[in-house]
């Protein structure tokens, strides 16, 4: 039986889907309006090339060396301790597909409700926002839609399914973003909102700048849990892996930038203020589009919300990849059944944070978790604490257990002019010396700020 396999095109386009979604259009753009502006975004655009960029390179290099799934991959290089490390990434992929799948139907159901029902139309849209999400009903409809939507596509395999898809969503994506913001940028005060996202405002950056630009960099891209070493293993032995990861992650930064060039001017243009989390996209946007009127509005929230669909399906796909591939390689699964069991069974797991937001007192305010939601808790466990966590043992992985030499002979396959270059030197210099020492202290910060509720700075 053979795996599959990603053209060169299809497995970047897949990279760049799994990196580009709800991080990209929903939480880059508030953050940067929140910490300073362009100033965030510099310190972004640093994060993503001198640190993320390198643990993307060793993260698909894991993946492309031993072509095998992030247990066996870890386990065949290091050895069954090491296994433990690829485990605890496929269980935090579970944990986050849980939550995010929730997010992506909320996106779905907007989509739906704006398009063919009332919710243009609904004065409170704050109060719409509640009803919705605090809608067993409604939650349990759209967010089984989306996983099922999730499970179609990988249930079709590499090939067939995930590159396919993403062939069709990525460019979409695109087209649709640019549409949407040559329309805002012609609305009144629309340069307001390019001004108050792009200006840099540089009392605005503390040392909580730093660390939000870094987490939000490792989420958007996908890093620290396996994700690409699943992918990479489809990837073949003639690509560059330096040459492709450049280009997933200047997709994902363009996203994100273009995203925000898209929310600002919409917001602005109403003379509505950018609020932080769900109430920016959830309740701020819908304004914007129910004060354009019925026809434009529809059309305008209807691409707005597909864009969304569009970014979180590419993405979940990628996250239901890794346990799909997992079961496949060690368990010898087959992959069009193995698929819609997991979806079913993540689905289960995402019940709590789907039911957080009003529909279960139990779950709406967790009482062993400061009252928070049980979809913060599963966020802030499982993925911003976890993923930098992630990402520092794999840099210690590669250096100490892997080692330098096989790593560089790796990434050297597809790129003999990466042997002996600046390029691979910095590469090495940041997974070395960087990348566990600033990691670990990210997740020693994350922690006390997560779940111990102590911000030092
Ligand atoms: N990067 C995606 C986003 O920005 C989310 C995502 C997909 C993800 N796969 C992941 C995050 C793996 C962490 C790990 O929305």
């Amino acid at each position: 039986m053979t795996r599959g396999a990603f053209s060169r095109l299809g497995f970047i386009l897949a990279a760049a889907g799994s990196a580009v979604g709800l991080g990209n259009i929903w939480r880059f753009p508030y953050l940067a309006g929140e910490n300073g502006g362009a100033a965030f975004v510099i310190i972004y655009i640093i994060c993503s090339f001198l640190i993320c960029y390198p643990l993307m390179i060793g993260e698909v290099s894991i993946g492309r060396s031993t072509q095998t799934d992030a247990y066996g991959a870890y386990k065949g290089l290091g050895g069954k301790r090491w296994g433990l490390l690829g485990l605890y990434g496929i269980l935090c992929g579970f944990l986050i597909l849980s939550f995010y799948n929730v997010v992506a139907g909320w996106a779905f159901g907007y989509f739906v409700e704006l398009v063919f029902g009332p919710l243009l139309a609904q004065r409170d849209k704050a109060q719409f926002f509640t009803d919705f999400t605090s809608s067993i009903g409604l939650n349990f409809v759209f967010s089984l839609g989306f996983m099922a939507a999730t499970a179609f596509i990988v249930a079709r395999g590499i090939a067939g399914g995930i590159e396919k898809a993403n062939k069709i969503m990525m460019p979409a994506l695109f087209v649709i973003l640019l549409l949407i913001i040559g329309y805002a940028l012609t609305l009144p005060r629309a340069m307001e909102g390019v001004r108050f996202y792009l200006i840099p405002q540089l009392s605005e950056v503390k040392l909580s700048t730093l660390y939000a630009a870094m987490g939000q960099a490792f989420f958007s891209l996908s890093l620290g849990m396996g994700g690409l070493i699943t992918y990479g293993s489809y990837v073949s032995k003639q690509q560059s892996i330096a040459r492709s990861s450049v280009l997933i992650a200047a997709t994902d930064l363009s996203v994100a930038l273009l995203a925000g060039l898209m929310v600002f001017p919409l917001v602005f243009s109403q003379g509505l203020s950018p609020s932080e989390g769900p109430p920016l996209v959830f309740i701020v946007l819908p304004e914007v589009f129910g004060a354009m009127g019925p026809v434009a509005g529809r059309f305008v929230g209807g691409a707005f919300f597909l864009l969304l669909c569009f970014a979180a399906l590419t993405s979940t796909i990628s996250l239901l990849e890794v346990p799909v591939t997992y079961f496949i390689d060690q368990h010898k699964q087959k992959r069009g059944m193995i698929a819609w069991v997991l979806a079913l069974v993540i689905f289960v797991l995402g019940l709590p944070s789907m039911l957080s937001f009003g529909a279960v007192e139990f779950f709406t305010h967790l009482p062993f978790y400061g009252g928070k939601p049980a979809l913060a808790f599963v966020t802030e466990i499982f993925s911003d604490v976890s993923l930098p966590l992630g990402g520092c043992l794999m840099s210690l992985f590669i250096v100490t257990r892997w080692k330098r030499a096989n790593f560089n002979q790796e990434i050297r396959q597809g790129a003999p002019a990466l042997a002996g270059s600046w390029l691979e030197r910095f590469i090495n210099l940041v997974l070395a010396y960087v990348a566990p020492p600033l990691l670990g202290a990210l997740t020693v910060l994350l922690i006390l700020e997560k779940i111990f509720g102590i911000s030092p700075f």
